[in-house]
């Protein structure tokens, strides 16, 4: 394929040295003309391990060149890929000064050339910015059969950026509906076997994932530095985290759902977060983890609260499936906060006996709602014929059995990500999703 390449920093000389190493032809165009020298001279403008090697052997077979002339790139290649960086503002807001410029070339010479193209931003962009870059510039020519456009985001890493471009950590391509194109060489050009989402899906990954680069860095830091002050080695200790691959470095509690709480986590968390403020060490990240969590349980309440009717059914109240454990449970703070409001509220968990609830768990659900056996109903089924609005936060009943006691006017709140409610014949909302 013939591919022009905007923007010859990290990210585009590196796709640039790749894509001419899979035998593809690649005409670079930068603004800044010591880079379009490099590229002409066969050489890398930026330090990156066999970039160099790949640009001056691509240069010498006739696979590679560089220009500032956005035309003539057009002109010679049936797809473009914008790789142009899109730097922070003072005020920390996402400059897309770059991507909107070179868009608007791109778009000027497609129409003056009269061709057909297919338009890759490959620029880290918040979600959104595809979408804002298509309707400024580009929408015409999408509905008029000429440009397709994707949304690719890059995972490499500076110094390792070769490699990483061979063997992708994650492909992913971001589509106007989110759905595989019927042209897979464009998955395959960059990064073989992608996951579709539409474009600000692909844009919110690369967001995700930075985000949660960022975050492990400081959760390390943030327990290293505490662990010293403990007399205890940070690196180990995490070394040592690292290892459990079933809860830690692993899917577990890595899904958007429930707020945290049970027994152990929001107890666990509080106790650490003291401690560190008694020795006078600064964790500003992990002790947010609580206050994250109770906006969750606020956003839940706020969605639950929009509705308009006040006959709720929750079904699920323990911290989470396959428990009687009602200790720091979000759901009875969901309860809580309702009865206080005044609604009607009627609650199925088939764990809950309350004559068996002992000790600690006894005592909160005497606490908080002593009233709970008179809203308790034997069955999820007698929860949904009670309700207009019920909350799922559990996968605690047969959506078969519910299937005939449905009425399209009820909505139902799925908290957890349980798939088969989708399928029920009445509203359906997801919390995250
Ligand atoms: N560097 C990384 O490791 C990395 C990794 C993944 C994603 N990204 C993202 O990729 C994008 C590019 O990052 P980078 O590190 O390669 O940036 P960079 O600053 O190294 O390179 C950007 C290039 O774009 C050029 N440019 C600006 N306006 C242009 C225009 N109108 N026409 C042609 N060229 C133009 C600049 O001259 C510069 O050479 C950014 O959005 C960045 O966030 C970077």
């Amino acid at each position: 394929m013939d591919v022009s390449i905007f923007g010859l920093g990290y990210v585009g000389a590196v796709t640039a040295g790749c894509l001419t190493e899979g035998g593809h032809r690649v005409v670079g165009v930068d603004v800044q003309m010591v880079k379009v020298e490099a590229f002409n001279a066969g050489k890398s403008p930026i330090i990156e391990p066999e970039l160099d090697e790949m640009l001056s052997h691509a240069r010498r077979v006739g696979l590679l060149k560089a220009t500032v002339d956005v035309r003539e790139a057009i002109t010679e290649t049936q797809l473009s890929i914008v790789c142009v960086g899109t730097p922070s503002l003072a005020s920390g807001r996402l400059n897309l000064d770059y991507v909107r410029k070179v868009t608007q070339q791109i778009r000027e010479a497609l129409v003056l050339l009269g061709k057909s193209h297919t338009l890759v931003f490959r620029s880290t962009m918040l979600p959104g910015s595809t979408r804002q870059m298509v309707s400024e510039f580009l929408a015409d020519l999408i509905e008029g059969g000429r440009l397709k456009v994707f949304y690719c985001p890059e995972f490499l890493r500076e110094g390792t950026a070769v490699s990483d471009f061979r063997e992708p950590s994650l492909s992913v391509l971001g589509t106007h509906d989110g759905l595989a194109p019927a042209d897979v060489e464009i998955a395959k050009l960059l990064g073989g076997d992608p996951e579709f989402l539409s474009w600000d899906g692909a844009e919110m990954i690369k967001y995700a994932c930075n985000y949660f680069h960022a975050i492990k860095v400081g959760f390390a830091n943030e327990i290293g530095r505490l662990s010293k002050c403990l007399g205890v080695d940070g690196a180990r200790v995490m070394n040592v985290v690292c290892q459990d691959a079933k809860l830690n470095i692993s899917r577990y509690y890595m899904r958007p759902g429930n707020p945290f709480g049970g027994s152990c986590l929001p107890k666990d968390v509080s106790a650490l977060s003291s401690l560190a403020r008694m020795e006078g060490v600064s964790m500003p990240l992990l002790d947010s983890t609580l206050s994250s969590n109770q906006s969750h349980l606020d956003a839940l309440i706020k969605q639950i609260t929009q509705h308009e009717t006040r006959r709720v059914g929750l079904l699920g109240l323990s911290f989470k499936e396959d428990t009687d454990d009602l200790r720091g449970s979000p759901m009875v703070a969901v309860a809580e906060t309702l009865l206080g409001r005044g609604y009607q509220l009627q609650i199925y968990d088939p764990q809950l006996n309350l004559t068996r609830l002992v000790g600690a768990n006894e005592a909160e659900i005497q606490r908080r709602m002593p009233h709970l056996a008179s809203l308790l109903r034997n069955s999820a089924v007698d929860v949904v014929a009670a309700s207009d609005l019920i909350i799922v936060s559990q996968a605690c009943a047969d959506p078969n059995e519910l299937l005939p006691h449905i009425r399209p006017d009820q909505r139902i709140i799925d908290v957890n990500g349980w798939a088969s409610l989708r399928d029920l014949p009445c509203h359906y909302e997801g919390l995250c999703w």
